[in-house]
């Protein structure tokens, strides 16, 4: 929630000055909107936080992940290695495309493990879809060593982890493209956009394209340029535009203050017998956003949220039972309810959904709680609160030994 909790007299002037010119669409009108370019602007935002070369905004997260898909190639009867740890967005846009999700399993650093992608490759394996999940970060150097050896694309949903970086790169900018979510509860919002990035220049015109119906944006006259290939509407408005404009400005502030809450609580919970934490893969490159903490096991877990539950302790995700963002929950997928009936009709005879069988995935988010870290905090908000998780969690372990 970090980008809401600052909200306001710098997102009111930027969405001002595009209430003045009334130009709310961000391509073209170049008299009418006199010199007022914010979905432009925003980008270049993005670029100074993430030094990806290109960067471009789209109307969502999710439009942003099944824009990088297809601008990195992959469409129809595609394998794709997924997640089963992540929002379903990044789940639909791989079918969305046409292509198949395959699902591989994750470790302590909440997304894909180098040894999960490689257990999943088959001949038929095109693409990686990797999830930064969290706010912090895959395990970059293996899984990269396994996309290199496989010959695979990389496309990074980092619709969680925008601002988080590995051993100095964004996450984003590993792969062919990857893809940032400024929806209302991320470190940054545009109310609702995203931002799809690429170092590839071709790449990023192919992005560009097919986020708005193929028009390639080259001469004078919108509809009448030259249109390279089929795309669709995910365009961003120039209000959204404007507060992810302004609301990117402060990330760099966000995330400073996250890390001193966050390595505050760590602390206070690092002294607390059964607390451990989900590995962050480069904790110098964490954004921050949430403390995740690994209980003993999925029953000493389930009595800790219990815990929280009674004694008023707020903030958290249970996302093994409580959220959307775990395979468990997934029931349309595992009834092939999809809106993609191309995806539907290949995917029945090449993937059993019913029967998948991920251990780790299931140990390790059935051990997870997740706090929101929030930068409004003061010192005594954050000692407080980890007093809380630390005396619930103390008599959580104690009942279910
Ligand atoms: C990992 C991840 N990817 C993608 C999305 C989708 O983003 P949006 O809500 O902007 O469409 C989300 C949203 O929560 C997300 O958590």
């Amino acid at each position: 929630m970090a980008g809401t909790e600052l909200f306001g007299a710098e997102e009111r002037r930027e969405v001002q000055d595009v209430l003045e010119t009334g130009m709310l669409f961000r391509y073209n009108h170049d008299v009418q909107r006199k010199g007022i370019w914010k979905a432009r602007e925003f980008e270049e935002e993005i670029k100074k936080i993430t030094g990806a070369k290109y960067a471009h905004a789209v109307c969502n997260g999710s439009a942003a992940i099944a824009t990088a898909l297809a601008a990195s190639g992959i469409g129809a009867g595609d394998e794709v290695i997924v997640s089963p740890f992540t929002f379903i967005a990044s789940i639909e846009a791989v079918l969305f495309v046409g292509a198949i999700p395959v699902f591989a399993e994750i470790d302590e650093t909440l997304c894909l493990s180098a040894e999960g992608i490689e257990k999943a490759i088959t001949k038929n394996t095109k693409a990686v879809c990797l999830v930064h999940m969290c706010g912090g970060m895959a395990d970059m150097d293996p899984i990269m060593r396994v996309i290199n050896d496989y010959n695979l694309i990389l496309v990074e949903d980092a619709g969680q982890a925008f601002s988080a970086s590995y051993k100095g790169t964004a996450t984003g900018l590993f792969g062919t493209a990857g893809s940032y979510s400024f929806d209302f509860f991320k470190i940054a919002t545009a109310g609702e956009g995203g931002i799809v990035v690429t170092n590839d220049e071709q790449v990023y015109r192919l992005i560009d394209t097919y986020s708005d119906h193929g028009h390639s944006h080259v001469g004078a006259k919108r509809g009448m340029e030259p249109h390279p290939i089929l795309g669709f509407n995910y365009r961003i408005s120039e209000l959204h535009a404007a507060v992810g404009l302004a609301q990117s400005r402060k990330v760099p502030q966000i995330r400073e203050t996250n890390r001193r809450h966050k390595k505050q609580l760590m602390e206070i919970l690092s002294a607390i017998d059964g607390i451990t934490f989900a590995r962050t893969a480069d904790p110098d490159g964490d954004s921050a956003t949430f403390l995740n903490i690994l209980l003993p096991d999925k029953e000493s877990a389930k009595r800790t949220v219990e815990q929280f539950n009674e004694t008023g302790v707020t903030g958290f995700d249970y996302w093994y039972t409580n959220m959307y963002h775990f395979i468990n929950q997934w029931d349309h997928l595992k009834n092939l309810q999809t809106a993609s009936k191309l995806a539907v009709e290949v995917l029945a005879p090449r993937q059993d959904y019913q029967n998948i069988y991920l251990p780790k995935a299931q140990d390790i988010v059935g051990r997870l709680i997740s706090f929101s870290v929030r930068c409004t905090w003061s010192g005594d908000d954050v000692t407080m609160l980890g007093d809380q998780i630390a005396a619930c969690v103390k008599s959580s372990v104690a009942e279910t030994v």
